[in-house]
């Protein structure tokens, strides 16, 4: 799935950036915290609470599961009998309400399926449909070419492992074909799973787009399908839809090449609709399907052999040229991976297309690629350069399944990993084609490794690769879709090119691809064409295998700290844990050992690579009195600690010319810190003393790195009279940098040339402003002034919007809250609503707080796929955040029945209402939480309650042997 779990690049940004104006009757920074863009996709965890089915024929089956059972129906695997060939599906969604007040679809499909092993059981995956089939069964069965097909005992729908069951009279018979037809209908409801609708309006008048969602386990909501990744197969699909909407799906319109459908019209039991026939697909894997019926128009590329490129969307987005940016970048993209993969795109088209409701960032169905609006359209105007990075990154990520993901696929779910940390990966370098000034690879480390670093840090992580067996169930699946699926899973795929160098590791991938082209494989599979790329290249050395160094990597979870000891020369590797007292109960096969490539430099001269497999080791050359740096560019999945005699060497090098240390291991030195402190492996003092250089800091991403870490200590303090003192001491830092950008930009009239100049731009503004700065506050509020009283015409640059939304809001009262909220109201860019969405939950007011939380539950004001993102940002201020978790107890129940399909995301609702929890009171109150709500359940947050609960517990600790001593060293520091 693309990038489901951040959901914007503003957003991004604004979320790991200390954001919030000190009103001046509030000594209290709001900090609205990283909210972990790598977070769990908001997915259907259906499996459990299913709505009743009508089964045609009443089945002893049919009613409760026997606990345990043997019985193939009730196992989540299907079993290995059979073989789907290919498809013929037709689907007529409803676009207008029924009698019953319901919208639905109705559909008739058929399949033809290979008997690979004698069998008298049919299980094939069906969820949330009713069969309508006018006789006796569910389905009919006949034989193909000439076969006679056994006749039809008994069928029933198997509500919990999501399938249609069909029990024979007689075998079918190895290696012969058989045709599977039924006809159903299913609700297409708002739940934003499966085949779902989307709702918009348009000059005052409402729009339904009928549109899927399948991955992962959904494309059983929309017909009955054998719902596994290696159940390939190939798809002919037709739509049936209203006159005057247009049908589109993996492949393209029967009937006319690259102008809009030549449907046919015709009459279906009364009804003057359209059909809408589409070439047969590839072989491929159902939770790559999609369909999607609207009165959405669209731009393309011009006419010519190369893939034809259609960006659709509204008709007013398309019409404001929303949609240029993603077409100008779409092809060159797709270019560069065709060059990349050395393997041709193998479909005529590709379609992207932009939903108002979508629950992840975006999907990479092969052909039709959906996306959330703000994933996709780019306006001139009003987006942001994080907006506009976004939809690169994005489209890149999703270009990038087309191969690694489309084209050869996991065999299961457990390997995911694989799959997204693969396209996050390759992503950069996509974007990184197109658009060369971003330096985009760089920012990876930010955006990916240090984020990851916190999560994996934790006693309760887990290992990117999963046992087939203990991932079964929709819920597993879904929880699978985390930072570490995504950004580790990129981290350690570019540490492993890193190591190979570009050209070989393209080498072993391309004919990866080539052998395992429309089928699947598992991980080892790689492993074993990276390594014949190693072995057939002259004079390359590695120190072991690939998959012996890899499945360190990837078995185990975490990573290691490596410590350089500069006075003896020794260095050493150890499981670096983030609470150093929590139990790790999870045992490695490998004793939490990795084999770690070191890239180093002494004094500014490159050394080279040197690699650490024992426990300690002895390394002549790194005793010295020089200062050594390891790690450079971040390139390995590690962090480094050094004796203190080195650390003192570096920070006097970055208080006298930090330019020698390059600038992603300025921002490393700054997350090494002070993780390590949190880990009390040095000193918090030590930690905070990286910042001390700050004040000559003008670059982007060592600013980032501290504004990243000192969020935690906001959210630790900002309830305490610390917070005075680190305001006192950041606005040292900050107006240094606050003032270079009033310069460079002729007070403000200016946007900065490159792109972390602008987001660092943002970050003077947002820091200053909260550490209280009394021209900064002045200055957002104005904007925003003139803005309340021209509202036609926003003065305020679109990179800043979202903190200077988030810093008036702050500093006002009711006016400015309704006036942002009437223009969130009225927006028809997505990535504009964003920010005033952001903006909203940076009020004061608790009265304010307390009516935004309710709107979050009533879909009219907040989409569904939005809540959680409103929760959280009002969780992430200091005065929302009491309001935020009484909010979500009173309403557990409510939101997990009726947000769990498919809108929230449970996970990052957890993580970021509980991020401040840093007393003894608020871990109670945690704890029974989870007790309370046993009942209930927690679906896919289920590992995000412990990891609170973990989380807090450290906090606590931390508070209590930092806060004095912190205390102290603010004061002697701005003393
Ligand atoms: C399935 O659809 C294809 C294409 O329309 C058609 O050629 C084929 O005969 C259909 N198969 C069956 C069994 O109906
Ligand atoms: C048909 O089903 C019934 C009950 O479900 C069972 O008793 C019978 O043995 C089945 N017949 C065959 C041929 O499988
Ligand atoms: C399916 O059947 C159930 C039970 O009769 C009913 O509640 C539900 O509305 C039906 N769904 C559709 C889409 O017809
Ligand atoms: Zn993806």
């Amino acid at each position: 799935m693309g990038k489901g779990f951040y959901i914007s690049k503003t957003l991004g940004i604004v979320l790991t950036v200390v954001g919030v104006a000190a009103a001046a009757t509030i000594i209290a920074l709001s900090v609205v915290y990283s909210q972990e863009k790598s977070k769990n996709v908001p997915k259907p965890t259906d499996g459990a609470g299913t709505t009743a089915q009508v089964s045609t024929t009443p089945s002893p089956h049919a009613s409760t599961t026997p606990t345990p059972s043997n019985e193939p129906w009730d196992k989540y695997r299907l079993p290995d009998t059979l073989e789907p060939e290919y498809y013929n599906v037709t689907l007529w969604p409803r676009l207008q309400m029924d009698e019953h007040g319901m919208y639905i679809f109705t559909g008739e499909s058929g399949v033809a399926f290979r008997c690979v092993k004698e069998t008298d059981l049919i299980l094939i995956h069906s969820n949330k449909l009713n069969f309508t089939m006018q006789e006796g069964h569910h389905a009919q069965l006949t034989g193909m070419d000439g076969t006679t097909a056994p006749t039809i005992n008994s069928t029933w729908l198997q509500e919990k492992t999501q399938y249609l069951v069909i029990q024979l009279n007689g075998k079918l018979q190895t290696g012969k074909s058989y045709w599977l037809y039924m006809e159903f209908r299913g609700e297409l409801s708002d739940d934003l799973g499966g085949f779902y609708r989307s709702e918009y309006y348009e000059n005052g008048e409402k729009k339904v787009v009928a549109t899927t969602q399948m991955q992962p386990t959904d494309a059983r909501k929309a017909f009955p399908c054998f719902d596994e990744p290696a159940m390939k197969a190939i798809f002919h699909l037709t739509l049936i839809h209203p006159r005057g909407t247009v049908a589109l799906a993996n492949g393209m319109e029967i009937g006319k090449l690259a102008i809009l459908p030549e449907t046919v019209n015709i009459n279906v039991d009364g009804h003057e609709v359209s059909r809408t026939r589409f070439e047969p697909t590839e072989k491929m894997s159902t939770y790559l399907l999609a369909f999607v019926v609207s009165e959405f128009t669209f731009i393309r590329t011009p006419p010519s052999d190369e893939v034809l490129i259609r960006i659709w969307a509204r008709k007013e987005a398309i019409a404001a040229g929303q949609g240029e940016y993603a077409l100008s970048k779409t092809l060159p993209i797709l270019k560069f991976f065709e060059k990349y993969y050395n393997s041709p795109y193998p479909l005529k088209k590709s379609d992207q297309i932009a939903l108002p409701d979508f629950s992840a960032g975006a999907m990479e169905n092969w052909g039709l690629i959906t996306y959330r609006e703000t994933a996709l359209l780019y306006d001139r105007n009003m987006s942001s350069n994080g907006d506009k990075e976004w939809v690169a990154t994005v489209i890149s990520h999703e270009l990038a399944h087309m191969w690694f993901g489309n084209l050869v696929t996991m065999r299961w779910w457990n390997d995911l990993w694989l799959n997204e940390g693969f396209a996050t990966y390759v992503s950069y370098l996509g974007v990184n084609d197109v658009e060369p000034d971003w330096t985009i690879k760089d920012l990876m480390v930010l955006n990916e490794v240090h984020k990851v670093f916190a999560v994996d840090a934790l006693a309760s992580s887990h290992p990117l690769s999963s046992p087939e067996d203990e991932i079964m169930r929709p819920e597993q699946i879904n929880e699978l879709f985390d930072s570490i699926t995504y950004s580790k899973g990129a981290a350690v795929l570019r540490m492993l090119s890193e190591f190979l160098s570009e050209p070989v590791f393209v080498k072993g991938l391309s004919a990866y691809l080539k052998q395992f082209a429309y089928s699947n494989t598992v991980y080892t599979d790689l492993w074993k064409h990276l390594q014949d790329a190693v072995d057939t290249t002259p004079g390359l050395q590695i120190p072991s295998s690939v998959t012996e160094i890899m499945n360190r990597w990837i078995l185990q979870m975490g990573f290691p700290v490596v410590t350089i000891n500069t006075a003896s020369g020794q260095i050493s590797q150890k499981h670096f844990l983030l609470d150093p007292d929590s139990p790790v109960d999870r045992p490695s096969q490998y004793n939490y050992v990795w084999f770690v490539p070191i890239k180093w430099m002494k004094n500014g001269m490159d050394q080279g690579q040197h690699w650490l497999l024992e426990e300690t080791a002895q390394n002549d050359p790194m005793k010295t009195n020089d200062w050594v740096l390891a790690n450079l560019n971040v390139s390995g999945y590690y962090r480094v600690n050094y004796d203190e005699g080195n650390w003192q060497r570096l920070l006097t090098q970055l208080s006298t010319d930090h330019t020698m240390i390059p600038v992603i291991n300025r921002a490393q030195i700054i997350d090494d810190a002070f993780n390590l402190a949190r880990a009390k492996i040095v000193s918090t003092t030590l930690a905070l003393s990286t910042t001390k250089y700050l004040s000559e800091e003008k670059d982007y991403m060592p600013w980032e790195s501290a504004i990243d870490n000192l969020g935690y200590f906001f959210l630790m303090f900002d309830r305490t009279e610390v917070y005075g003192a680190m305001q006192n001491y950041l606005k040292g830092k900050v107006s240094p940098l606050f003032e270079h950008f009033k310069d460079i930009t002729s007070n403000w009239t200016n946007i900065p040339t490159s792109h972390t100049e602008q987001y660092n731009q943002e970050n003077a503004i947002s820091l200053a402003c909260s550490t209280g700065l009394k021209e900064c506050t002045d200055l957002t509020t104005r904007w925003y002034r003139e803005w309340m009283q021209n509202p036609d015409s926003n003065p305020i640059n679109s990179n800043l919007k979202s903190t200077v939304y988030c810093n008036a809001i702050a500093a006002g009262g009711v006016e400015e809250w309704d006036f942002g909220w009437m223009m969130f109201k009225n927006s028809t860019i997505a990535a504009e609503a964003d920010k005033l969405m952001y903006g909203l939950s940076c009020t004061k007011v608790p009265w304010l707080l307390n009516r935004y939380l309710d709107y979050t539950l009533d879909p009219t004001k907040i989409r569904k796929q939005d809540a959680t993102f409103a929760i959280v940002y009002i969780a992430g201020n200091v005065v929302g955040q009491p309001l935020a978790w009484d909010f979500i107890r009173a309403n557990w129940d409510y939101i997990f029945s009726d947000y769990g399909g498919g809108s929230l995301s449970f996970g990052r609702l957890i993580t970021g209402v509980t991020k401040r929890f840093s007393t003894e009171f608020e871990l109670k109150q945690l704890q029974q939480f989870k007790e309370e709500n046993a009942q209930v359940g927690f679906g896919s947050a289920t590992m995000a309650v412990e990891q609170a609960i973990e989380t807090t517990k450290a906090n606590i600790k931390w508070v209590n042997e930092n806060k004095e001593e912190v205390m102290k060293w603010l004061i002697s520091e701005t003393a």
